[in-house]
């Protein structure tokens, strides 16, 4: 049997975080080793708490889940977006006040990565202060992590918050450059492939059609929330983009992505506020091999749409 991959997922849930969460418990090949949930999409409390319901509704409270950060580090006022992900961050739904068993303190970060040393995959699909934090706390830890893989940036697109940035860099740029600059062997998936990953109502009618697992009940008004929430926004849109859910499906399936190597910052004020920065003029030369990050251009959208469909239709029992 193949092995399964370990991740840590940091994340602000959130509709497509949600989905994500749901995504990489019902997936043959991941492990979820724990969880920390940020402020971004809603603020912290509630995206915990929207964890806390997810792992419930799936009989999982034994992964860990960690408190992440309540606001940028730079102590600036933090905007949710409840007109796209709903007042609580899960469209319409709003969630029972779930107990977590145990909150954990943020140390547990360093020993799920001393446990997992070696093997261990973070992915980052929220803004990246907890993920800052964790390397000013315990760099020595840092290290033994095998790779990350981050949605943030939009390059050659246009952002989505700003003319120019995504919303996960705009967010906490600060933290976004010390990652860019600290961590090793990290993948960004940004908006050019992410807004790519289109799922459209009748997709979801299809994995809706039959109880599958313990999520299917919420996954069709979670998604139409955020289905009719971008078609308000891009109209002519048919269906809405899984930012999230594409960066985890790119973890496990290698060709899912087409990538480059660059190294990549992020701007952090004004009006340029949370760009993403590569060099890619065409006389781009080669720069040194442990500054670049390697950086999804171009999704093959069949591999991401059958793939989809084939993990939201698992029951958990098919592990
Ligand atoms: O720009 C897309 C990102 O911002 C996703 O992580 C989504 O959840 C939103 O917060
Ligand atoms: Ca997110």
């Amino acid at each position: 049997m193949k092995k399964k991959k370990k991740i840590l997922l940091f994340c602000d849930p959130g509709i497509d975080d949600s989905l994500a969460i749901m995504y990489a418990l019902l997936h043959p090949h991941l492990e979820v080793v724990g969880i920390v949930s940020s402020y971004g999409n809603v603020a912290q409390e509630q995206a915990t708490n929207n964890v806390a319901y997810l792992l419930h509704l799936a009989g999982r409270e034994d992964v860990p889940v960690i408190g992440g950060a309540k606001g940028p580090l730079s102590g600036e006022f933090t905007v949710f977006y409840p007109e796209i992900h709903g007042p609580e961050g899960l469209g319409p739904i709003s969630p029972p006040d779930i107990i977590v068993g145990e909150l954990l303190n943020f140390d547990r970060i360093f020993e799920i990565i001393e446990r997992y040393e070696g093997e261990l995959t973070i992915v980052e699909v929220g803004r990246q202060t907890a993920l800052a934090i964790a390397y000013i706390l315990g760099e020595e830890h840092m290290g033994k992590v095998k790779d990350f893989f981050i949605m943030g940036g939009a390059f050659l697109v246009p952002g989505n918050v700003t003319p120019v940035a995504e919303a996960n860099f705009h967010g906490d740029p600060i933290a976004a450059n010390l990652i860019l600059n600290k961590a090793k062997n990290v993948t960004v998936v940004p908006l050019n492939v992410t807004s790519d990953a289109i799922v459209t109502k009748e997709m979801v009618d299809y994995i809706t059609a039959y109880e599958y697992n313990p999520f299917t009940p919420l996954i069709k008004p979670i998604f139409d929330y955020y289905a009719d929430a971008y078609s308000e926004l891009i109209p002519g849109l048919n269906g809405a983009p899984l930012h999230d859910v594409v960066t985890l499906a790119a973890l496990t399936q290698p060709q899912l992505v087409n990538y480059i190597h660059r190294s990549v910052t992020v701007q952090i004020l004004e009006r340029t506020r949370g760009q993403s920065v590569g060099d890619f003029r065409p006389g781009w030369e080669a720069e040194p091999s442990e500054v670049l990050h390697r950086i999804g251009m171009v999704l093959d959208f069949e591999m991401f749409f059958r793939d989809f469909l084939n993990v939201m239709t698992r029951s958990l029992h098919d592990q």
